[in-house]
């Protein structure tokens, strides 16, 4: 698939198979992942992988659609709150190119944003330095949705002078 290709057919997953996505595949995604635009280099990504005991008590509604792997995506704060924003967006691009290695593989994610909740974060003992910009479900996709419409970008461009 080229890049373009990849982008448009990307879905946020809500059924996954249970086959085995290789734990080596994943962390090949996510170092990838780590050429993501990070301002200082200060690389503000930190990556929890979600065992069985943990995800139960994460107790989300759909259990991440009962995705076969379950990843937390970190943020570290910076010194500033700008610096905390920056990170945030920093991790935000990590995520996507994740989601995107995985899908150019045929494999889905599901972002669930429920890791900004206090409970979620005491199950995932998150460092009080950290947020959690996403728990994301991994695998192959038992259905793929249709794309959902986006507003065309000409309405949301302005040229200024
Ligand atoms: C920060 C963030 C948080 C999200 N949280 C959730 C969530 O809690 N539950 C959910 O179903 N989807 C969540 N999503 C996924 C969006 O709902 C999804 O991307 C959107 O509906 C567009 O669908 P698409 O990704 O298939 O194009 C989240 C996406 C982002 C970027």
């Amino acid at each position: 698939m080229d890049i373009q290709k990849i982008i448009t057919t990307r879905r946020n997953i809500k059924k996954f198979k249970s086959d085995k996505v290789e734990h080596s595949l994943i962390t090949s995604w996510l170092e990838a992942a780590t050429m993501a635009p990070n301002h200082k280099m200060t690389e503000p990504w930190e990556v929890l992988f979600v065992g069985p005991e943990t995800r139960a008590k994460l107790n989300h509604k759909t259990d991440f659609c009962q995705a076969p792997v379950v990843l937390a995506i970190l943020s570290k704060h910076g010194a500033t709150d700008l610096e905390r924003n920056e990170n945030m967006a920093a991790v935000s691009c990590f995520i996507q190119n994740f989601m995107l290695m995985a899908w150019e593989s045929g494999v889905g994610t599901f972002w669930s944003s429920l890791g900004v909740s206090a409970a979620a974060r005491t199950a995932l003992n998150v460092p009080d330095d950290c947020d959690v910009v996403g728990i994301l479900g991994v695998g192959f996709p038992e259905e793929v949705p249709e794309a959902k419409e986006r507003t065309p970008i000409e309405r949301k461009i302005k040229h200024l002078s």
